[in-house]
């Protein structure tokens, strides 16, 4: 199964630019399965701390042009309608939140594509910011997941790290986002499964992951960015940033790239064969 799995979107046009180039990046990358992090698309509120996220129309947008899964992050919540947005078999909320039960939404989707099974688990670590979750650990122990799963962890490069490590083997790849810096390199850790600490942002280059520093560098030296009036995005052309991911047997990880354009005759850049770091490991006795 070949997977792409996009860097977290920021701003309206990385989503419309994301849903025009979606056929031929399938075409291109012969594409199974189009997953993308939808947690900066919309502008809710006047700070970007928590005015994000993504508006129901947006929502319906992805799903329209052939988005096959939406994840989110912590600012699905942000503007007042997150219970209307993650209320779709196709969208994925963190599935440790401490009152998980009495949110709508899911955190786990378990899919069937071209025979082959694969789980996708959201899970948010408390390194991320607002997030008011249970041990992703534990959560994860909690979800009985099948070796086929991919799990999306919202927490710094060092969270993703240790979570990462702690399920080595157990599951086919943790892919991080929270930082919208994307980490250099692409792992396969020792047990097997594919690893990026954070897959990165797709949206404006510059500023703070795409958006205008402004309000970011108010919060940082005052502590307060409210008279600055709302926040913008910074401007220029798309840059992209995704995950291209293909699994064999029982989530044996194939093949590992970065995608880096939305133009489909720029080829993915494989992992280097440094960072495959897989031990052979001993067979039944
Ligand atoms: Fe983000």
């Amino acid at each position: 199964m070949r997977l792409l799995v996009t860097g977290e979107l920021v701003g309206e046009q990385a989503m419309l630019d994301l849903v025009g180039a979606l056929g031929d990046l399938r075409r291109a990358h012969r594409l199974d399965l189009v997953v993308t992090i939808a947690d900066n698309v919309a502008i809710t509120g006047p700070s970007p701390s928590d005015g994000s996220g993504m508006t129901l129309r947006q929502r319906d947008v992805l799903l329209a042009a052939g988005i096959d899964l939406i994840l989110t992050g912590t600012h699905v919540w942000d503007g007042g309608h997150g219970r209307v947005v993650v209320d779709h078999p196709q969208v994925v909320r963190s599935a440790n939140l401490v009152d998980d039960a009495l949110r709508p939404g899911r955190g786990r989707v378990d899919l069937t594509v071209d025979g082959d099974p694969l789980t996708v688990l959201q899970l948010a670590d408390r390194s991320a910011r607002g997030s008011v979750v249970r041990s992703p650990f534990e959560a994860w122990q909690g979800q009985l997941t099948r070796p086929a799963t991919l799990v999306h962890l919202i927490g710094t490069p060092y969270a993703a790290l240790r979570f990462a490590h702690a399920v080595d083997g157990r599951c086919a790849a943790v892919i991080g986002s929270l930082t919208h810096v994307a980490s250099r390199e692409l792992q396969v850790l020792p047990r097997g499964t594919a690893f990026v600490a954070d897959i990165g942002y797709v949206g404006p280059a510059g500023g703070i992951g795409g958006f205008e520093p402004t309000h970011f560098v108010a919060e940082y030296l005052d502590g307060d960015a409210s008279a600055l009036g709302p926040y913008r995005l910074r401007p220029g052309p798309t840059q992209f940033s995704g995950v291209l991911l293909e699994t064999g047997a029982a989530g044996a990880v194939v093949e590992l790239a970065w995608v880096l354009s939305l133009d489909p005759a720029v080829p993915a850049v494989p992992m280097s064969p440094a960072w495959d770091l897989r031990t052979p490991q001993p067979g039944p006795a």
